[in-house]
């Protein structure tokens, strides 16, 4: 009887051929299997335009960078996410202003969002938390503000609201490949998309040294490109993802529990949490029948030691301050058996 991992990364003959022809190649950067990869997912999204990127992590400074915002900026992130979210906006030299999360789905909370919109807020990262997708209000707040909206899609390849996939909904999204993710690349890996015309061609630019064809630097970038094996590979992985994402939803809708799923939306179930008033029981038992599970994000982000001189360090964010300790991601990935779905349940109800 194995032990059930939280997540497992797809390998097969398929993925080790483009991962071998891209190789033999003797063209490892810069060459057609990013391009094409990128081409594949902007269209699988119905985004505008789409480039690979090192990480999702790179995506979100690239992000930052798109929409010009630096010193004296705020960016509105919410404040239980992977710390990436918030740290992309600090690099640039702009301030995260960290708003809370909705009781009921864990997604930022639109109407803290709007309570923090100053006259220095650029944009607002939405992240579409375990695979549950953001607010719609979230578009209309930034709209009627003209302020641009971000996705942080890491965790949500394959959602959806009223019938739009992730990574069109907002102005850029950014997503990654890290190798739990609902996809992979092989190692380290993220997107960059956007559903703006102005800002396409910057797109590929910024992953770039922000040079132009002519191989002039128009801007400041840095190197963030996608090797051609891990594009090789993701886009062996993107020709899965529909069947996946629809076993993770299979799974999600089997395994019992009281995750309660956005209106208009389709959960991309990147992660499957309850929230429980025991974490380390629900954890050890789950340990016993040998399954792993772990508390997602323990610490909100305000309260990390990065952010200590950060004016809203000490300031709880009461939703997030109450359950942030108490959410457990439990299995629910495309790589579970039927008796393995039957043991989590049995394990979950004991
Ligand atoms: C919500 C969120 N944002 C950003 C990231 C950063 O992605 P990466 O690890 O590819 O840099 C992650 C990855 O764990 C994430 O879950």
């Amino acid at each position: 009887m194995r032990r059930i991992p939280l997540a497992q990364p797809y390998w097969d003959e398929e993925c080790q051929k483009a991962a071998i022809d891209a190789l033999s190649s003797g063209r490892w950067v810069k060459g057609p299997q990013a391009k094409s990869f990128g081409e594949e997912f902007a269209k699988w999204c119905g985004a505008i335009a789409a480039v690979p990127c090192q990480s999702g992590s790179a995506a979100l400074w690239a992000a930052m960078r798109l929409l010009d915002i630096g010193p004296g900026d705020e960016v509105i992130v919410p404040g239980m996410t992977f710390i990436a979210t918030a740290t992309a906006v600090s690099l640039v030299g702009a301030t995260p202003v960290f708003a809370d999360i909705e009781e009921d789905y864990w997604c930022i909370c639109p109407d803290d969002v709007e309570a923090k919109i100053t006259e220095k807020t650029k944009a607002v990262i939405g992240v579409h938390i375990f695979g549950q997708v953001f607010s719609p209000r979230l578009k209309e707040i930034c709209n009627k503000h003209n302020i641009a909206l971000i996705e942080d899609a890491a965790q949500a390849h394959g959602g959806t609201l009223d019938g739009v996939r992730v990574g069109a909904i907002g102005d850029i999204a950014c997503f990654s490949f890290f190798p739990s993710k609902n996809m992979a690349v092989g190692g380290e890996g993220g997107m960059i998309t956007t559903t703006r015309p102005d800002l396409s061609d910057r797109l590929r630019r910024l992953v770039d040294h922000g040079r132009d064809d002519t191989l002039e630097s128009i801007e400041l970038g840095t190197n963030l490109r996608m090797s051609e094996v891990s594009a090789a590979i993701g886009r062996v992985q993107l020709r899965h993802l529909d069947d996946w994402i629809a076993k993770r939803r299979q799974n999600a809708s089997f395994i019992q529990h009281p995750t309660k799923v956005r209106n208009r939306s389709e959960h991309a179930w990147h992660q499957l949490c309850i929230l429980v008033n025991n974490p380390s029981e629900i954890i050890a038992n789950l340990d016993a029948n040998g399954i792993d599970s772990r508390v997602h994000y323990p610490i909100p982000c305000n309260r990390h030691q990065v952010y200590s001189e950060h004016i809203q360090h000490e300031i709880s964010l009461p939703v997030c301050d109450n359950i942030a300790h108490r959410l457990v991601a439990i299995p629910v990935h495309p790589s579970l058996t039927k008796d393995e779905l039957d043991r989590i349940n049995s394990a979950l109800h004991l």
